[in-house]
């Protein structure tokens, strides 16, 4: 079989061991690209503050890679408990860093819809300082999480990445301005910033707890537990649901790219599909049903669409497999499939 350029670049890390800063560490992405670099024989430096991550999932991560590589790699990793609003600490985290993937931030769109201005100061301002601490230390490449949620008001689909509408929520604000701090620190000090748009990314260690919690995480809790599932609207609502092992290969594609018309783009970050609400709560109800004897079926409860939703999200990746060699391994039933297996173990006691 021929090989990917992600296998090349995983061979190629494999023998050539760099120190990647990952802020975010210990959120649901953060914690599953730490794992992976672990893997891949990386150095990495992770940046959490705790407030929406967890110590558990450095420790699930280091443990993981250790397990699947037969090797103790707590040693190439260094924790800095910090917080990207403060300058100090993002110049901290930084020093000595080749490659950083900036996932540390507020999620969410009814989070930022109930407290702005704390969206704001962490979307924003340490976006800022994280952009500025690693142009000061001169890392080769800056990845960092932008989002679906850019795309706003904008009617068509699938969504191309140069045509966005309107913000529709305050989370959304902050990660244009994101994208506008980006375009700005190329022109002006000829910074490399590449932005992954995630779609809807769901698999292992994502929060199923708390009222902000994604909906594949939560849904699978509902069902395990026997509580009801709420579906806002009508459940035609559709999403591109994107499996974690895809979006890990989008960040060390982008950060590792030495494609010059590569440099300085926005991608999405999915898999050009489209799910609905309703066909996802079947996945979900099904596979779980499937695997565990005597749980029954439930009719998921509709209440009123949510504010700041958009009805339909799917993206087009044309330019991800193009400029990245972006080849998605997982589709949503693969995806599922491993993530439903994970919360069986991790949440049935
Ligand atoms: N999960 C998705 O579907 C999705 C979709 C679009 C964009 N994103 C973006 O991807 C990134 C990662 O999201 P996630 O789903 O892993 O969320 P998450 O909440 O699990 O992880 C975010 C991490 O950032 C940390 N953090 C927050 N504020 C911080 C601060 N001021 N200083 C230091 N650390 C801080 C949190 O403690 C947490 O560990 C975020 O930027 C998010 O906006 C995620």
């Amino acid at each position: 079989m021929t090989k990917t350029k992600y296998d090349e670049i995983q061979d190629y890390l494999m023998v050539n061991q760099s120190i990647w800063l990952i802020t975010g560490a210990a959120g649901f992405i953060g914690s599953n690209l730490l794992e992976k670099l672990l893997i891949l024989n990386q150095k990495v430096v992770g940046l959490d503050n705790f407030d929406t991550g967890y110590q558990h999932n450095v420790d699930q991560a280091i443990r993981d890679a250790s397990q699947e590589t037969g090797k103790d790699l707590s040693g190439n990793f260094t924790f800095i408990n910090g917080d990207i609003r403060n300058l100090d600490d993002c110049k901290l985290a930084c020093r000595g860093v080749n490659y950083v993937l900036h996932q540390a931030a507020l999620g969410s769109v009814p989070r930022s819809i109930e407290n702005p201005i704390n969206t704001n100061k962490a979307n924003i301002d340490g976006f800022l300082n994280m952009l500025v601490a690693s142009k000061d230390e001169n890392v080769r490449s800056f990845v960092y999480a932008a989002s679906s949620s850019t795309y706003g008001d904008h009617p068509d689909l699938p969504k191309v990445e140069d045509n966005i509408g309107n913000p529709l929520s305050p989370y959304a604000v902050t990660k244009l301005v994101n994208e506008l701090y980006a375009r700005v620190f190329a022109s002006c000090y000829n910074f490399n910033a590449i932005g992954l748009r995630y779609f809807n990314i769901f698999g292992k260690r994502q929060d199923p707890n708390g009222s902000y919690a994604a909906v594949i995480p939560r849904w699978i809790s509902n069902v395990l537990n026997n509580e009801d599932v709420h579906i806002n609207g009508d459940g035609k609502t559709s999403r591109d649901f994107c499996y974690i092992d895809n979006t890990i290969q989008m960040n060390i594609l982008a950060a590792t790219s030495n494609n010059q018309a590569a440099a300085n783009q926005i991608y999405n970050v999915a898999l050009n599909d489209s799910t609905s609400l309703n066909n996802l709560f079947k996945i979900i109800q099904e596979g779980l049903v499937k695997r565990i004897d005597g749980l029954q079926k439930k009719d998921p409860i509709y209440r009123e669409f949510r504010a700041g939703d958009v009805r339909h999200s799917m993206a087009n990746i044309d330019k991800a497999r193009l400029l990245l060699k972006y080849q998605p391994k997982f589709n949503i039933y693969d995806g599922m499939e491993e993530t439903m297996d994970w919360y069986m173990e991790s949440l049935i006691k």
